[in-house]
């Protein structure tokens, strides 16, 4: 019997290209370009199997509806299937997948180096240095806010959030808060001696550091608006490892800009790879280019379980990670 053909959207680490070669007919993008929407349209018609990932177009009901549709299974590269219209997988009969677990560890970490990095003046004081104007220490020399023990308030609680505040609460004795509509057992806030607010803005306005742990798209696009800024201490920072569509891009300016906020670690961006423009300019913020998963040990994991889930559809069982 044939192998289904498999078509990778980007270029994957060599281990995972390695195995997709090695269980499927594998269509690898060698030149790592991004693919156009005929080009997904295309692999939509000449594959059994995509596996996309988030900086692809979007995979809408443009795409799922084209003539001749082959393709029986999304396989997402990420945990974030925002990429995806999940709604026109279903109505096209097209099962999505993602990768969740295997980038928890290494998302976390980033969170605590953006949160670390913005209070304590990283970026600002590698700057210094490299730019040879630094003059040596003293007293008062680029000071800046403690992090241990103070009060980090997550919106949204599942996997990569409890791993952030593994290390935040255990490591850094920090005190956690969240708001999860889809709030995590009672054992885990109790593991985390966690305080459960019941709405997103008493998170916003109790912590010292809010971190964003929610899908993006739908209704928490703009979650973080002007009116939500303006709710935060203005000694606060936000560390944003989620998605850049969840914070108004142009009211975190504003905030910035005005002091409602005193800083901002961003791993990702609305519309990435452009940064707005102000943003760039501020000493205030850290800015990291969407490195949430980038190790290479995580990269590999994220290949290799989005392959799994094709591997599981193809020999008739329910593939693990299953999002419609
Ligand atoms: C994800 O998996 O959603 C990440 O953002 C991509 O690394």
């Amino acid at each position: 019997m044939s192998k289904p053909k498999v078509i990778l959207t980007r270029k994957w680490p060599d281990e995972a290209e390695k195995k997709a070669k090695e269980l499927f007919d594998a269509v690898l993008n060698e030149d790592d370009h991004k693919m156009s929407i005929e080009e997904l349209k295309e692999a939509m018609c000449n594959a059994d199997a995509l596996c996309p990932t988030v900086s692809d177009f979007q995979i809408n009901s443009d795409v799922f509806g084209v003539e001749n549709l082959k393709c029986k299974i999304v396989a997402n590269f990420g945990v974030g299937y925002n990429n995806i219209d999940t709604n026109a997988a279903k109505e096209a009969g097209i099962v999505v997948t993602n990768t969740p677990d295997v980038l928890t560890d290494c998302t976390a970490d980033i969170a605590m180096v953006l949160l670390l990095s913005v209070a304590r003046r990283i970026g600002e004081g590698e700057r210094l240095v490299r730019n040879k104007e630094w003059s040596g220490w003293c007293p008062t020399h680029m000071l800046s806010t403690k992090v241990t023990g103070k009060k980090l308030g997550f919106i949204g609680f599942g996997r990569i959030a409890q791993a952030v505040a593994q290390k935040a609460h255990f490591g850094f004795g920090m005190q956690i808060s969240f708001y999860d509509p889809y709030p995590p057992s009672d054992e885990i806030v109790k593991k985390f001696s966690a305080t459960k607010f019941n709405v997103l803005e008493d998170v916003l306005k109790d912590s010292d550091f809010v971190t964003l742990h929610c899908p993006g798209g739908g209704e928490n696009t703009n979650l973080l608006n002007n009116d939500r800024f303006a709710l935060m201490k203005n000694s606060a920072f936000l560390i944003n490892t989620a998605r850049g569509d969840v914070v108004d891009e142009n009211a975190l300016v504003q905030a910035l800009k005005n002091n409602v906020i005193a800083g901002a670690g961003l791993d990702v961006y609305a519309k990435e790879p452009t940064v707005t423009e102000e943003l760039l300019g501020m000493d205030n913020v850290v800015l990291i280019p969407h490195l949430g998963s980038a190790t290479t040990e995580t990269r590999v994991a994220m290949g290799l379980r989005s392959l799994e889930n094709v591997k599981a559809f193809f020999d008739g069982k329910e593939p693990g990670d299953r999002v419609a």
